[in-house]
Formats: C-alpha cells, sequence, structure tokens
C-alpha cells in the first residue's frame, strides 16, 4: 500500500534470503525500491531478530517486513518464539507494516500447529494465504488475506478496481472444500500433505542412495531438511568444493540423478 502511494517515503521491503523471487519483483512492479534483503542462519535459514532491529534503524524507508513461514525455498518454519521475537522488534516500529505469507500454512511434515505473526503483531500484521497449495489448487488464484481493517478497506479498493475478484465457480468451490473438510472430517488437506511428504521421503531416499559413497557431502546435505512447504535447499557446499580440488570423482564414479517430481511420479535416472 505505502508503495502504490507516491508521497510516502517508505517504499522498500524488507526480506530474509533465500528467498521467493516475486517478494523482489512484485514491489518494484508497483513501483517500490530493491528490497533490502537480510541473510538468514545458514544451517536453519531462521532470521536474526537482532539484525532485523538494526536493519529497521538505519533505514527509514522501509515501509514492510515480509515473513514467509512455512517457508518457499528453505522448507524452513519459523517457531512462534522466533516470530513473537520477530514481532516484538517491528512492534518498535508502527510505520512498519508485516506481510506475513501463510500460504504453505497447512504443509507441515512436522508436529505442532501452524503459527502466524498475527498472533502477536495484530495491529501491523496483514497475513496472506491461499488455496493453491494447500489443496494443490495452483492455477486457481484465489487467496485470501486477514488484517487490520483500515489496511483492508485499502487492499479492497485496489482489488475491485484492477482485478474486480476471483470467478465465482473458484470462490465457491474453496469455500466448499474448506467447509467438508471441516464439518465431516474429511481431511483432504491433510491427505494432500501425507502425498507431498511420501514424495519428500523418496526424494530424500534416492539422494541418500546417490551419496552413500561420500558421507561428509550427504551429511552437509542433509542438514537441514524441509518442515513444511514443497521445497528442499539443500547445502552443496561439500559437492562445489570437492569439485573445485577436483577431488571429486571423475564422471563415472558418481551417481547423478536427475529428479523430477510430476503427475504424482518421482522419477529418477541416472546421468552419464
Ligand atoms: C511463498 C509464496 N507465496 C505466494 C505464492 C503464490 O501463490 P499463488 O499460487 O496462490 O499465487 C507462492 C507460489 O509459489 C509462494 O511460494
Amino acid at each position: 500500500m505505502a508503495m502504490t502511494n507516491g508521497r510516502s517515503h517508505r517504499r522498500r521491503f524488507i526480506c530474509f534470503a533465500p528467498i521467493y523471487e516475486s517478494f523482489i519483483s512484485i514491489p518494484l512492479l508497483v513501483g517500490g525500491e530493491q528490497p533490502l534483503v537480510l541473510s538468514t542462519d545458514p544451517k536453519t535459514f531462521l532470521p536474526n531478530p537482532a539484525e532485523l532491529r538494526a536493519a529497521l534503524e538505519a533505514n527509514d524507508d522501509i515501509c514492510c517486513v515480509i515473513v514467509n513461514s512455512p517457508n518457499n525455498p528453505t522448507g524452513a518454519i519459523y517457531p512462534k518464539e522466533l516470530l513473537a521475537e520477530l514481532a516484538n522488534v517491528i512492534k518498535d516500529f508502527p510505520e512498519v507494516w508485516a506481510l506475513s505469507d501463510e500460504v504453505y500454512r497447512t504443509v507441515r511434515f512436522v508436529p505442532g500447529r501452524h503459527a502466524s505473526l498475527r498472533q502477536f503483531l495484530p495491529d501491523q500484521t496483514v497475513s496472506v494465504s491461499g488455496m493453491s497449495k494447500e489443496v494443490s489448487g495452483t492455477g486457481l488464484r484465489l487467496g485470501f488475506c486477514a488484517g487490520p481493517l483500515n489496511l483492508i478497506a485499502l487492499i479492497r479498493s485496489i482489488q475491485s478496481n484492477s482485478s474486480s475478484c476471483v470467478n465465482l465457480p473458484t470462490q465457491r468451490a474453496y469455500e466448499m472444500l474448506i467447509r467438508h473438510d471441516i464439518e465431516n472430517n474429511m481431511e483432504l488437506r491433510a491427505g494432500v500433505v501425507s502425498q507431498l511428504q511420501s514424495r519428500q521421503k523418496r526424494l530424500l531416499a534416492a539422494f541418500e542412495a546417490a551419496l552413500e559413497r561420500h558421507p561428509a557431502v550427504r551429511e552437509a546435505m542433509f542438514a537441514h531438511v524441509a518442515q513444511g512447504a514443497f521445497y528442499w535447499f539443500p547445502n552443496i557446499q561439500g559437492i562445489l568444493d570437492a569439485c573445485a580440488s577436483s577431488k571429486v570423482p571423475s564422471a563415472s564414479s558418481v551417481r547423478a540423478f536427475h529428479l523430477s517430481i510430476g503427475g504424482g511420479d518421482l522419477c529418477s535416472r541416472e546421468l552419464r
């Protein structure tokens, strides 16, 4: 909102790397500045609240902090305590909004309930979600947001004058699906998660097998396994280092796999 307002001096987002690329391209598309991208812990991919505070103190042109958990592309899930800490930082900057992208909120492979930044910072947070991930409805383009009334009114005004609305059949279908799922305990969304989880297991097993003769590389790659969302962000530094020092393995001694997930099948073939 701040970015579409040409008079605002706050026209820049803060987001955390590794990053979903639209967090860079959408702000630029609507006239904002290049976002400020803060790094995260290289092992856990979690942001550091003290670094966020320092960035907000040093830059008075920030309009919004984007938090995305479960995360694309790392699969990290931010613990509740971390969300509370981030909220405490942002609370001290009342002109700054928070955008909590929770599009993967139902896709988690670890025990526990989804937590939202909005629980800890209701007056400054807009949370967004939708059907594309939770019911594999990508392409249907139906999402929703929740936030403070004044901001929702602005969002409504921009949306109703740009796209009007998502087509009615899609809206009705999503509403029915969620209603049936909850009222009749059909576990439709849980079914999507268990499908994804079994694909994740097969993917990891294929990598384990491919790296069985390179335990150090395997250990680094498996240091962080996705806790949610659709992604795995393995550390391949071990492989790059080994290639650079040509300790690696000629092509013939490495079993490299081309892995792809599509149509519900995991395909694996050895590369020559
Ligand atoms: C973090 C994140 N937010 C938003 C979206 C967009 O979702 P939709 O398909 O509902 O536009 C994606 C899609 O990949 C995503 O990964």
